[in-house]
């Protein structure tokens, strides 16, 4: 089988280590992947943004199947022009993607059907939100409707940082038109957990849990960012909260989708807060997270490419999809800088014995030689039998690397290791 998979950071080049398990696939094909995905893909110039090249090269590779694996080719309708063509993807459509394109569709599909998340209020009109945080509640959360790269959520512990970030948002527009239209929620406390999970639209299978940290330095200060590590199971998420999850959460969110006209397949995330009122929805994705397809994928036991199949052929019910017992651990390896300016074009070293345990995001070839390219420039990971084990190993991999500037956190996991 020919495979094309969009995008290119370090969840894509996992989905493509794991993809190339199936015998049957024989190419794998990149838009545009990266440096180092090139080691186990071929790469295609083509962005992940440009439908029309997308389809022009899958008609004319004659693509078997499709992983739309980024957010904005997902938004922008990748899997209805893909699909248009008869070339079966994994991924929702477009429909179905503005379950994490529009803040304000999921904050009210979230209302319509009694699925727990923070309370809220959308404002479309900037005085009419300034009145608002003016007197709510603080700390107060706001956010942006539409994509911004992560980035568009603002958690004001003051009256005159939600002052600010609603005039940023919504007069300065620093995330463009994602923020003409905001939401502004309540916040919530207490430990977060991410659940990836499989879907063809009436059934769903949870993935292991797993563990984000989203700030840039060590204890959980500095800045946000895509998430500088990842550990998977999240010891939060026990079997209880998971039963609780399933039944208030994820099975009425896959039905709501239905009822709305919206069928979800694909991998449908659960960014959740387990807050001592019970588990409650911080957002929706409508992808694999990145970094946590890094932890997630390396711990399934069953072939991906049959079960994105059975997602597809909406099959799901009659596949087996099993995760081993062990964990895992990802820690990301960032341009110093990052999530600020950065350099870019040092050399890359990653000994060959770890090799197969790095997930490349931000590197490009440069004569041959891996350089860094990007923020988040690695996903250095390891898997063992217990959490403790795959931490160490993961940065025992760290210490074998070299690039000038590397950066990255030395407590990845520390909150689950505490449990
Ligand atoms: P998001 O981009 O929606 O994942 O939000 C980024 C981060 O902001 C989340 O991982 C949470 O840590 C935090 N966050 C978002 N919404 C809330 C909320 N209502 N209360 C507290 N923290 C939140
Ligand atoms: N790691 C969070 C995300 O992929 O959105």
């Amino acid at each position: 089988m020919k495979i094309l998979v969009v995008g290119g950071g370090g969840r894509e080049h996992a989905i493509i280590r794991k993809l190339k398990e199936n015998p049957t696939v024989e190419t794998i094909y990149a838009l545009p992947g990266n440096g180092g995905i090139a080691a186990d893909a071929v790469c295609v110039p083509i962005g992940a943004k440009d439908i029309e090249g997308m389809v022009q090269f899958a008609c004319k590779e004659k693509i078997d199947y499709a992983v739309v694996a980024p957010d904005d080719p997902l938004a922008l309708g990748a899997v209805d022009a893909l699909n248009a063509e008869g070339i079966p993807c994994f991924g929702p459509d477009k429909k179905a993607a503005v379950i994490e394109s529009s803040k304000v569709f999921s904050k009210d599909l979230m209302k319509k059907y009694g699925i727990p998340t923070a309370a809220y209020e959308v404002f479309t009109a900037a005085d009419d939100a300034l009145a608002y945080v003016k007197t709510c509640k603080i700390p107060v959360v706001i956010k942006a409707d539409g994509l911004a790269l992560g980035k568009g959520v603002i958690i004001a512990m003051s009256r005159e940082e939600a002052v600010s970030a609603v005039e940023s948002m919504m007069l300065q527009h620093v995330f463009g038109d994602s923020g003409s239209r905001v939401v502004i929620e309540e916040y919530l406390e207490g430990p977060e957990v991410s659940v990836l999970s499989f879907t063809d639209g009436k059934t769903l299978v949870p993935m292991v849990s797993s563990m984000d940290h989203k700030r840039a330095l060590d204890g959980d200060k500095g800045l946000n960012t895509g998430g500088m590590g990842t550990i998977a199971p999240n010891p939060f998420y026990t079997k209880e909260v998971a039963a609780e999850c399933m039944e208030k959460i994820f099975l009425p969110t896959i039905r709501a989708m239905a009822a709305e006209g919206r069928p979800f397949k694909g991998c449908l995330y659960f960014g959740l807060m387990l807050t001592k009122e019970g588990p409650k929805v911080i957002e929706y994705n409508c992808r694999f997270g990145d970094p946590e397809t890094q932890v997630v994928l390396p711990l399934l036991k069953t072939d991906l490419l049959t079960i994105m199949q059975a997602v597809t052929n909406e099959t799901l019910s009659e596949t087996q999809v099993e995760f081993s017992d062990g964990a895992c651990c990802c820690v990301v390896m960032a341009s110093n800088g990052y999530p600020g300016n950065y350099e870019k074009g040092f050399p890359i070293t990653i000994p060959a014995q770890v090799q197969e345990q790095v997930y490349v995001a931000g590197a490009a070839l440069k004569d041959g030689c891996l350089v860094t390219n990007g923020g988040r420039v690695l996903g250095v990971t390891a898997a063992a039998d217990t959490l403790r084990e795959a931490v160490d190993a993961a940065y025992a991999n760290v210490e074998q690397i070299h690039f000038d500037g590397a950066m990255y956190r030395h407590d990845i996991g520390h909150r689950a290791l505490e449990v």
